[in-house]
């Protein structure tokens, strides 16, 4: 086995050169704090925006789910995995996505990449947004289709492109993140269902950061005046809702078709039932408190008013700052005072825009905004 530890060992001397290489650390999470590497520190760094993953009455219902149908699903959803949890799920999903149906899968990246090969082939067209979501690209790439890459939010380009490609094509896709997950950004759905609409082209929108924090709480495709047209409203459950699992909110056919096609829904086992139970719950709780769900935007718009950074679009700020080793050196500063900001380094992000990505929760004390704040303006972006 000598070439196979020769090429690994090869691979990462030539990442850690760059300040590339990643490990895993020990991370023990408790509803704000983290414990790492024997500190103690208020993370930034979680995606828990609504701090769910740690709720009483989230944990409680997992609890119960696992005392009345046991901790594993058993088989895959077509053969026996499909316990009776999940048809309450995706009819609470439906609602809140306004859809006539919804789909439940292993998680947010099974989804994009079961999703887009049922629904286009290799003669087929996808057009992605340039910092589209590693599942959309992998989605695309398995389902063997022409893929061009728009400018980031460039509705225009998008545009040319269709003009120039979709009539060579039976069918083409626009897949874009709904809030873009190191950018903090919103797509501008609006504009995009519309462009689709005119060239007969499919909008896959991944909602996996606005699901419980934008538009009431229903996601990006609610966040602009009008909700916009996103005929395939895709997202995580792993995010805000505070467990894990994927869905597609769509028509009832293309549903029905997901079942039938969709190669990471068929070859993989349910979930287990207390993370759908989890989801459940949460949905409850987004649906009792709309309010609930304002509060992570609103810190986040709290410190960047006061850190003298652009307007919050959603509980995502990035802090870019270039290289690599540039990233992890203000991420070891923050934890000098306490904080975990985890450093984004490329491919996550294109090369020379390593960043700081902080993510806001509902839970976040003002007082530690305040002060994370001050250190970014005086001793990071400085
Ligand atoms: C935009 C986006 N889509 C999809 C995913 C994948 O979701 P999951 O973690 O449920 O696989 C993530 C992050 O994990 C994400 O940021």
């Amino acid at each position: 086995m000598d070439s196979l530890d020769d090429f690994a060992a090869a691979k990462l001397a030539a990442l850690e050169r760059g300040g590339l290489r990643r490990a895993l650390v020990v991370t023990d999470r408790g509803p704000l704090y983290v414990e790492r590497n024997g500190r103690r520190l208020l993370s930034f760094s979680c995606n828990d925006y609504l701090n769910f993953s740690q709720h009483p009455e989230i944990k409680a219902a997992a609890v119960a789910a696992i005392e009345r149908h046991g901790v594993g699903s058993g088989a895959s959803r077509l053969v026996t995995g499909n316990h009776p949890l999940y048809a309450e799920l995706e009819a609470r999903l439906a609602r809140l996505k306004g859809t006539a149906a919804s789909c439940v899968f292993g998680s947010g990246f099974l989804a994009n990449a079961g999703i887009i090969p049922a629904l286009i082939g290799p003669d087929d067209l996808v057009l992605l947004d340039e910092l589209a979501h590693a599942c959309l690209w992998a989605g695309a790439r398995l389902a063997r289709a022409t893929v061009l890459t728009y400018r980031h939010n460039d509705v225009g380009h998008a545009e040319d492109l269709l003009r120039a490609h979709r009539g060579r094509h039976p069918h083409a896709l626009v897949g874009t993140d709904g809030v873009f997950s190191m950018d903090g950004d919103l797509a501008p759905l609006g504009e995009l269902g519309r462009l689709a609409r005119r060239h007969d082209a499919w909008l896959l929108s991944d909602d996996a950061h606005g699901i419980g924090v934008v538009g009431g709480g229903r996601g990006s495709t609610f966040a602009g005046k009008e909700p916009a047209d996103v005929p395939l409203q895709m997202g995580t459950l792993s995010k805000a809702i505070g467990g894990y699992g994927g869905y597609l909110c769509a028509a009832r056919p293309v549903v029905d078709l997901m079942a039938n096609r969709a190669r990471t829904l068929i070859y993989s086992t349910g979930l287990p039932p207390a993370t759908i139970a989890a989801a459940i719950a949460a949905l409850d709780l987004i649906a009792r408190d709309p309010d609930y769900a304002a509060r992570p935007l609103a810190k986040a718009r709290a410190f960047t008013r006061r850190a003298g950074l652009p307007e919050a679009q959603s509980p995502i700020v990035p802090i870019v700052l270039g290289s690599a080793r540039t990233a992890l050196a203000a991420s070891r500063r923050l934890e000098d005072e306490g904080f975990l900001a985890v450093a984004i380094r490329p491919p996550t992000v294109p090369e020379g825009t390593a960043r700081l990505r902080l993510a806001f929760t509902a839970a976040h004390p003002d007082e530690a905004i305040e002060r994370l704040a001050d250190l970014v303006r005086e001793r990071v972006s400085a």
